[in-house]
Parts: structure tokens; C-alpha cells; sequence
């Protein structure tokens, strides 16, 4: 009886700590479709909620990021944010930031925002401990131009 017990409780502890959870993109992405989604435990595969964040290169630097799409599963915690930083620096504004639940479809606002650089980073952190689902997708196409739609950014002043 005490040691089932004790396994049940030993089982609880290893469900309840986190320990094995794995970020989805481990390391850095190189490629032309940079998967993006959730952690989860090694165990049995039940998502997490551990702080994420990689790099994605295109592989050629003629080659820009956009076409973001993403899809929320379950929501367990609104804290969530998603960011896509132009580049390697992740100090300044994000190119995208979505809060959970905001799912980005193909011809909306979001999803036609392109990187001006070849290298982007997509992190994800949440405050609370409810894990979320999502999943979704970033794409490396031709083209030099900067974003045509900008976000988060000084509407420019003239001076007359
Ligand atoms: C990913 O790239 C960044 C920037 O080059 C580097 O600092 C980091 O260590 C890399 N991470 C992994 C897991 O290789």
C-alpha cells in the first residue's frame, strides 16, 4: 500500500515540476519553413509551458521571413506571448507580437508582414504555468524589400 502510494505521489511531482519539458525548436532553425509551436513533456507529449525563443535563417540572404500563420489549441494561460523579432536582437519592438488566442490567418494584417532581414527570432514566454497549444508557421520567400506593412511603429512627421 505505502509504496503505490509514494508512486502515485513520485508521479505527481514529475507531472507537476516541469522537469522535462523541451522546446519545440531546440535549437536554431535553418530552412524555408520554420515550424513554430508550443513546448511540451518529453514524457508523454502533454504541452508546456516553458520559455522558448530561436533563430530562424533562411539559409540565403536573399530571402526574407513572412506568411506567419498560427493557430491557438487550448488556451490554459492568457499570459502567453508570441514575438518575432527582425534579426538577432530581441531588445527593441517585435516585428509581430500576438497575445494567446490570436490566431493569424493567410491574407490578414499579420500574416503579410515580412522581415527586412534574413535571420528572424521567434520567442515565446507566459507568466502562469497553464499550458497552452498552438502551432503554426513561418516562411522564407525571395525579395529584398522591407515590410510594406509595418506595425508598431512612429507615424513619420514632416516639416514644412
Ligand atoms: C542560436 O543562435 C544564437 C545567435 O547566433 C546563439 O547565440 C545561440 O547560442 C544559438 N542557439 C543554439 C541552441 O544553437
Amino acid at each position: 500500500m505505502g509504496w503505490k502510494l509514494a508512486a502515485v505521489l513520485l508521479v505527481l511531482l514529475i507531472k507537476y515540476t516541469n522537469a522535462d519539458c523541451t522546446c519545440y525548436e531546440p535549437g536554431n532553425y535553418t530552412g524555408r519553413l520554420a515550424p513554430i509551436s508550443n513546448s511540451f513533456d518529453n514524457s508523454d507529449f502533454s504541452s508546456c509551458y516553458t520559455p522558448c525563443s530561436f533563430l530562424a535563417y533562411s539559409g540565403d540572404d536573399t530571402r526574407r521571413w513572412g506568411g506567419l500563420t498560427i493557430n491557438w489549441g487550448s488556451v490554459e494561460d492568457n499570459s502567453g506571448i508570441l514575438q518575432i523579432f527582425d534579426g538577432t536582437d530581441i531588445t527593441g519592438i517585435p516585428l509581430i507580437q500576438l497575445s494567446a488566442g490570436t490566431n493569424v490567418l493567410s491574407g490578414s494584417t499579420k500574416n503579410l508582414i515580412k522581415s527586412s532581414q534574413p535571420r528572424i527570432t521567434i520567442k515565446y514566454t507566459q507568466t502562469g504555468t497553464g499550458a497552452n497549444v498552438y502551432y503554426g508557421v513561418i516562411k522564407a520567400t525571395p525579395g529584398l524589400q522591407a515590410s510594406t506593412l509595418p506595425i508598431n511603429t512612429v507615424a513619420p512627421t514632416t516639416n514644412t
